[in-house]
């Protein structure tokens, strides 16, 4: 079984989601939620960007225990030094360096030769290692950079001291076949003495972060960056509470395990939303309300049956109470039996049959039938009688 590393950015990129913005208190209860939940390397924020920023990080690397803290900087010298500042209380501090490699980025963004990003690289990872054992080099629009330049950068980056190199699909441009096979040729191509460890970090604009973050996974890489409910610029980061799962109840597939507590999960994820105030859709796989319910007679009956016909997580796995049988005109006859059982009602099978009856006349006049709306229904035709 590989190991499988979980780099949480929550708090870097996930922050830039639009109208998201933690302070520190928050960030330091979410760093010590995510400690918690199992992550290894937390990306506590970018310590040049602001004063808060750098207070973040600093309390952040002031509280973590185990796990690895990470700052943001670009191929700056000030960068580097802002984040060592903030990290030098860690207990196990990583920097985290970066520089587009892409055309488009080198040209118009930032108006750079390919030359002249090859020896930034090689003097700002050089100068990142003088202050930071463990430094990691992201090649940034990996996924649009031509392929023998990405692996020049990232040869560059490993001679000067890098030892994790993360491969960003910046612009969610990729798909699991490319990013996958992308992971591969770096893997086999590059040359060191130095176990490097290989990250994956996506963004979903076309839909396929989790998707990506797992074929990386299959091609080799030993790391998946990400954030909680897949919040982040645009469309989001790759969720890793799905790559947590995926992981888990996969690994037959697989063979990885992680450092997840899985019971931690959905704890994790009510915390981020509430405090960045970014609801989760109801049918968000993993944590989403609808995630454990099923409402169509067929499935219901199923479940109750046995759960396993139609689930393939244990609601308890990632610390969800129990699934629920929502009742609506799909319902069918053992789901309201066994609701008006729970609700203390002990119907005779003609009573069963009355009450099944009127419960679908309501059903198909309302999306969802509430147990207010049973208990009328059972008041009503006591009333009738
Ligand atoms: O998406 C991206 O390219 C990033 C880098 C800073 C790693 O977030
Ligand atoms: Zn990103």
């Amino acid at each position: 079984m590989n190991n499988i590393q979980f780099f949480d950015t929550t708090l870097r990129d996930g922050e830039q989601t639009p109208g998201v913005n933690f302070n520190t208190k928050e960030k330091v209860q979410i760093a010590k939620q995510l400690e918690k939940w199992g992550i290894d390397t937390i990306e506590a924020g970018f310590p040049i960007a602001s004063v808060g920023d750098f207070e973040a990080v600093k309390a952040i690397a002031e509280n973590a225990e185990k796990m690895t803290v990470a700052g943001l900087a670009r191929c700056q010298k000030a960068d580097i030094d802002r984040a060592h500042e903030a990290l030098q209380n860690a207990k196990h501090p990583q920097i985290h360096v970066f520089l587009a490699t892409s055309p488009i980025h080198m040209e118009f963004k930032l108006k750079m030769t390919p030359d002249e990003v090859i020896a930034s690289i090689k003097e700002h990872v050089s100068y990142a290692k003088t202050k930071f054992d463990k430094v990691q080099f992201s090649p940034e629009d990996a996924t649009r950079t031509d392929k023998q330049f990405l692996l020049k950068a990232v040869q560059t980056a490993i001679d000067a001291g890098a030892t994790i190199i993360n491969v960003p699909d910046t612009v969610g441009y990729s798909n699991p076949t490319e990013y996958g096979g992308l992971f591969k040729f770096l893997i086999e191509n590059i040359q060191s003495d130095e176990e490097i460890i290989f990250s994956s970090h996506c963004h979903d604009d076309l839909g396929m972060a989790t998707a990506n973050a797992l074929a990386a996974i299959e091609n080799g890489a030993r790391r998946v960056e990400g954030t909680i409910n897949g919040i982040g610029e645009r469309a989001g980061n790759t969720a890793l509470e799905e790559v947590a799962l995926a992981l888990y109840i996969r690994k037959d597939f697989y063979e990885a395990q992680s450092n997840i507590t899985l019971n931690e999960t959905k704890r994790t994820s009510d915390l981020v939303s509430r405090l960045s105030g970014v609801a989760v859709p109801r049918n968000k796989a993993i944590i989403g309300a609808n995630a454990y319910a099923h409402e169509s007679g067929i499935h219901q009956d199923g479940v109750l049956k046995n759960p396993d016909t139609y689930e393939i997580i244990t609601p308890s796995l990632v610390g969800v109470n129990e699934n629920s049988l929502p009742l609506g005109k799909l319902s069918g006859r053992h789901a309201f039996a066994t609701k008006m059982d729970a609700l203390g009602y002990q119907l005779t099978e003609d009573e069963l049959k009355d009450a099944f009856k009127r419960f679908k006349s309501l059903a198909d006049k309302k999306k969802q039938v509430t147990e207010e709306d049973l208990i009328a229904l059972m008041v009503g035709q006591s009333q009738e009688c």
